[in-house]
């Protein structure tokens, strides 16, 4: 496989109006080749979803139809667990992202928000893998060095991938063209939001957070992703028996992932201790770097308990 895309270790900002953060450290991610395009296969509904955890909520009020005077249709402000930065793609980048829109590359209704999605529109699975079979997620795929590894050792799996950052978007799409495979799409937006809109509940056979951004300092810790309203959304979306899995090599983060499935005892069944490494992971320059900076790698694993 060729090199992969390197990750931000810890990313700074704001989006959707929360206030400047400072320092951000870009990834690099490798370009390259052209896929096909396809068609859109979502489809709006009506109402909102049925999803609606208690964070969520507060986040998205209007998916639960609260009514937010003021707001005019948008959204109000949130803390993400990223940074949006702006920059061209190189030529063959961008040549790549164009022609895998509609394709590998799933077309959604955009919410108001570059990474938010329209709270009425719920993807058709079957319709954008072009059959049914069981449904892999990964959060913050960065480059999809994982995941396409997976997806080619996994063909009987469908693969999506949720990242907001585009050049690992497209070092995702160079690496299905370079394996060939053809059962991963990616949506290009902010899980936390998209993931209850999107998919149905109890969709979703196996959930992967690998080595999130950690925002290292306590003031930005509200913006780690692994949370107590993202592990209620993953338990919605989670089959009984469906297994969660994280990874982080920072210790505190670990300390915060352990905190938050102990505190989903009722829907997770799951070691409050970091177990021993998920065999299924390659080895990404991001794990690697942890590795080297002596850093200890911390998985858990969670399993949603029966309904
Ligand atoms: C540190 S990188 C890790 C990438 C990869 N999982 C790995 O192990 O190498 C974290 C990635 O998560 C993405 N990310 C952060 N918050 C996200 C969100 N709310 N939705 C989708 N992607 C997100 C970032 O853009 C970044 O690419």
């Amino acid at each position: 496989m060729a090199d992969v895309a390197a990750c931000r270790s810890e990313q700074a900002g704001a989006v959707s109006g929360v206030a400047g953060l400072g320092e951000a450290e870009a990834c690099a991610a490798g370009l390259g080749g052209a896929l096909a395009a396809g068609s859109d296969a979502g489809s709006a509904r009506e109402g909102g979803p049925e999803l609606a955890p208690a964070e969520y909520v507060e986040a998205f009020p209007q998916a639960a139809g609260i009514d937010m005077p003021g707001l005019d249709g948008r959204l109000p402000s949130r803390v993400a667990s990223f940074a949006r930065r702006s920059g061209r793609l190189p030529e063959r980048g961008q040549r790549l992202w164009e022609e895998a829109h509609g394709a590998v590359v799933v077309p959604v209704r955009r919410g108001p928000g570059m990474t938010t999605v329209a709270l009425d529109y719920r993807l058709d699975l079957d319709a954008v893998f072009g059959r049914g079979a069981p449904l892999l997620v990964e959060v913050g795929c960065g480059g999809g060095e994982a995941l396409v590894a997976h997806a080619a050792a996994h063909p009987e799996i469908n693969h999506l991938a949720f990242e907001v950052w585009r050049p690992g978007v497209v070092g995702l799409l160079r690496r299905v063209k370079e394996t060939g495979v053809s059962n991963v799409r990616v949506v290009e937006a902010d899980a936390a939001q998209a993931l209850p809109v999107l998919l149905e509940p109890a969709s979703v056979a196996e959930l992967w957070t690998f080595f999130p951004d950690p925002w290292r300092k306590a003031r930005h810790h509200k913006r780690r992703l692994v949370s107590a309203g993202f592990a209620a959304t993953v338990a919605s979306l989670l089959q009984d028996g469906g297994v969660w899995r994280l990874a982080t090599d920072w210790e505190s983060y670990a300390e915060q992932m352990g905190q938050v499935l102990a505190g989903a005892r009722d829907v997770f069944e799951t070691t409050a201790a970091p177990g021993e490494r998920f065999a299924g992971r390659v080895l990404t320059r991001f794990e690697q770097k942890g590795i080297d900076a002596g850093r200890q790698i911390a998985d858990f694993t969670a399993v949603r308990r029966a309904r």
